[in-house]
């Protein structure tokens, strides 16, 4: 029976490190595969498996075998598999799946960009443009529309999950209206909307994101009347007032375009109007490895990068938004909670 080991001695670590990637692609096949999804509650002989997931079964045992060395699945004593609790998530109907996510960060742009991160931290830019001749949304959208799909599946997959934790966290009490600057396609403002049956929501994102909102936000929906959708470029104007401003994960990219939308969000809100900034931090958070992997990920893309509290507070300050206190959302997720000084 193999087991997920801890705290191997350091050059065993080491090796184990140099081999992230098997790790990455061994989630990847699985998730492709759908594995997790064919596997029963009761354990089971990999050939049953194999059948349904239509591959061979000396392979997909090999596949399983090097996953359960870290805990996703688990072979049995009589050389069956389990599910365990990070083998579930790979499930696409568990309701905290992390399939799309798995998928997402292990696309093959990622298998083209890893290998040129030394170039990146010697000139601090992207990689894709020069690896695929144009803007990393671009290329998304115009060649790699698999990739796209998968993009936006794990962003509304994340996006719903972190909504409802956002909603439960935040106090809106006396706020008549909220407004989510780049709030995807609204599920923030969708969890508000329930929580305050009394308040108005705004959703501003980009025109093609917003043609996808929530169908609740939409005409006909069950919060239309309450709801506006907003198309724009938060970097241009943001032609909405609200009581409560709040930008969820868009203050990631360079920081001109930080500095410019949080001047336009100031301009529209006024002294004293509440913002509330969410974002992933690369310091001071449980989930150090998983934020500082994805801060990677973000410079080899769009050149962009995760904050670490300081910069995120010193960007917010310089930008007339006085920080109050700063709150943990979920373990991967922090709250900054502002005014608008003046
Ligand atoms: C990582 S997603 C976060 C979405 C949402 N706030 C959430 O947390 O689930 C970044 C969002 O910013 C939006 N965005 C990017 N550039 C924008 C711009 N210039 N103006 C408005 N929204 C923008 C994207 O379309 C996308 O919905």
């Amino acid at each position: 029976m193999t087991s997920a080991e801890t705290a191997p001695p350091p050059p065993m670590r080491l090796r184990e490190l140099v081999f992230g990637a098997a790790c990455a692609a061994a989630v990847r096949a699985a998730a492709r595969l759908g594995v997790a999804d064919a596997l029963e509650n009761a354990p089971m002989a990999v050939e049953d498996l194999a059948a349904a997931v239509k591959t061979e079964p000396k392979p997909l045992r090999r596949l399983l075998r090097a996953l359960s060395c870290y805990g996703v699945f688990a072979e049995q004593p009589d050389g069956t598999f389990a599910h365990t609790e990070m083998s579930r998530l790979l499930r696409e109907d568990d309701p905290n799946s992390l399939r799309a996510i798995a998928l997402w960060c292990t696309e093959p742009w990622t298998w083209d960009a890893w290998p040129r991160l030394d170039e990146a931290v010697r000139t601090g830019k992207n990689v894709v443009e020069d690896l695929y001749g144009k803007e990393f949304f671009t290329y998304l959208n115009e060649d790699a529309p698999e990739s796209a799909d998968v993009f936006n599946r794990a962003m509304t997959r994340s996006s719903e999950q972190s909504a409802r934790e956002v909603a439960a966290l935040l106090d809106l009490s006396g706020a008549r209206s909220v407004a989510d600057i780049g709030g995807g396609q609204g599920h923030v403002v969708a969890c508000l909307l329930d929580k305050y049956p009394e308040m108005r929501g705004s959703l501003l994102d980009l025109p093609r994101v917003v043609e996808n909102a929530l169908p609740r936000l939409r005409e006909g929906g069950d919060l239309a009347h309450r709801a506006r959708i907003v198309p724009g470029d938060a970097r241009e104007a943001i032609p909405v007032p609200a009581d409560v401003y709040i930008i969820k994960n868009i203050l990631e990219w360079d920081d001109e375009s930080t500095a410019r939308l949080l001047r336009n969000v100031v301009e529209a809100g006024g002294p004293g109007t509440r913002v509330v900034v969410i974002e992933n931090l690369v310091d001071d958070t449980p989930s150090m490895r998983f934020s500082t992997a994805m801060d990677l990920l973000l410079l080899l893309n769009v050149g962009g990068a995760k904050h670490t509290t300081d910069s995120m507070v010193s960007r917010l300050t310089a930008a007339g938004l006085r920080v109050e206190d700063i709150r943990p959302v979920n373990p991967y997720l922090h709250a900054f909670d502002c005014h608008v000084s003046g």
